[in-house]
């Protein structure tokens, strides 16, 4: 059953909490990135320095595996579809990585699929959007996304005024979605494996800080009722078996102020919404995707305990060497568990690690985050 070796594309921290939990079994793994310094080059010395962007670089890693898996979107995929003729197992298939990296594709194929989702158009680039609010085929408030590259909300933005269009308009092929007036954004992790069994996670909850308009914090399970945690996660499934995805996707869902629930996007792989479910699941997400891809049994989604987690992001004013503030306070508390990725320079916003905190009572779980939040920071001795 481990005598496959599995390649993944993308060594960032979700490889590298892959890397770990594949270690438990004694998994054969390798990876393609740029550089070995990356997280996952910290736990996995099988790691090929490349440009998984790059067809070439792609095409001969692919060679040394036997199954293909990936931590990034953006990969190469004329390789991954070469590969597959060639006999590889590539999960997610490439047919459909090429539709879900072009948010164009992938909303058309939410309609023709019946997944309920925001309404939208197709536009070219700037004029024709102009040419678009002109002949009143969209109207303000909207959002712009690009079809191709956006990522941590790179690549969206929301268009409300005609100063919008001077400053914020993107000049880039787009879909233009009508703005949802959202009450909850949810996630939900679902996995399938070869034979076809899904499993699902139970809803994480962003909280959003309506001081900073960011997410605060993850919440599982989510502040929502009994009804929507059963509609989101068949949802969730419905999407999964639509797409035939084999591995995990992490389906982000609307829940309007109407009590509709909506899909925004997917992605087809570990994702920031399922930390917490390294501590605080039975299965982790990263040990789903091992038994996923591998046409494992698939392990049990149920909750050890509620958990929040807090992205650990590098502070606005620090650019250098990375530095933790305030880790021993933090360990202190039972349940507080620390992730550090290991980037050795922390940068404004840059993704360094994260806080689960795990705790059977709501209220005393909101507090030792609210703790965490306010004692750990991500800073350097350079400003
Ligand atoms: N149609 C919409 N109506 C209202 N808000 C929206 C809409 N689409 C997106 N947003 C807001 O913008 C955020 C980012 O959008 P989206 O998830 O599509 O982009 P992204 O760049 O892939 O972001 P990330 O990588 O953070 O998931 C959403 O989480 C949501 O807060
Ligand atoms: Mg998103």
């Amino acid at each position: 059953m481990f005598k496959k070796t599995i390649g993944i594309l993308g060594g960032g921290q979700l490889g590298k909490m892959t890397a770990l939990s594949a270690q438990n079994w004694d998994v054969s793994l390798q990876f393609l990135d740029q550089d070995k310094t990356f997280p996952a080059g910290k736990v996995c010395p099988n790691f090929q320095e490349g440009d998984f962007k790059n067809y070439d670089d792609v095409y001969q890693f692919g060679q040394s595996c036997d199954i293909i898996t990936i931590e990034i979107e953006s990969v190469n995929t004329e390789a991954l579809h070469q590969l597959k003729k060639e006999g590889k197992t590539i999960h997610p298939s490439p047919e459909i990585l090429d539709i879900i990296k072009d948010k164009g594709l992938q909303k058309e194929f939410y309609i023709q699929n019946n997944i309920p989702t925001s309404p939208f158009i197709f536009a070219e680039g700037k004029k024709d959007i102009i040419d678009k609010i002109q002949n009143h085929e969209i109207s303000f408030p909207f959002v712009q996304k690009a079809r191709k590259g956006g990522y941590d909300g790179k690549g969206v933005a929301v268009i409300k005024t005609s100063e919008d269009i001077e400053n914020k308009l993107m000049d880039t092929p787009s879909i233009l979605e009508e703005m949802v007036k959202i009450d909850k954004e949810l996630g939900v992790i679902v996995a399938r494996n070869e034979k076809g069994d899904t499993v699902v996670y139970p809803t994480v909850e962003m909280v959003f800080s309506e001081e900073a308009n960011l997410v605060e914090y993850l919440m599982s399970p989510a502040n929502i009722t009994k009804e929507q945690e059963e509609q989101a996660q068949k949802l969730a499934i419905k999407v999964i078996e639509s797409f035939n995805v084999c591995g995990l996707l992490a389906v982000e869902m609307f829940l309007s102020q109407e009590g509709k629930i909506l899909i925004n996007e997917v992605a087809p792989r570990p994702h920031n919404s399922g930390h917490h479910s390294i501590d605080a699941c039975m299965t982790s997400q990263y040990e789903q995707l091992i038994r996923a891809i591998s046409n494992m049994p698939l392990g049990s989604t149920t909750m050890r305990s509620p958990a929040i987690m807090l992205n650990l992001l590098g502070e606005p004013e620090y650019n250098g060497p990375v530095y933790y503030q305030g880790m021993e306070e933090c360990l202190a508390i039972e349940g507080v568990k620390i992730h550090i990725y290991g980037k050795k320079v922390t940068k404004p916003f840059r993704k360094m690690g994260h806080v689960t905190i795990i705790d059977q009572n709501k209220e005393s779980l909101l507090k030792k985050a609210r703790f965490v939040q306010q004692k750990l920071k991500v800073i350097s001795n350079i400003v």
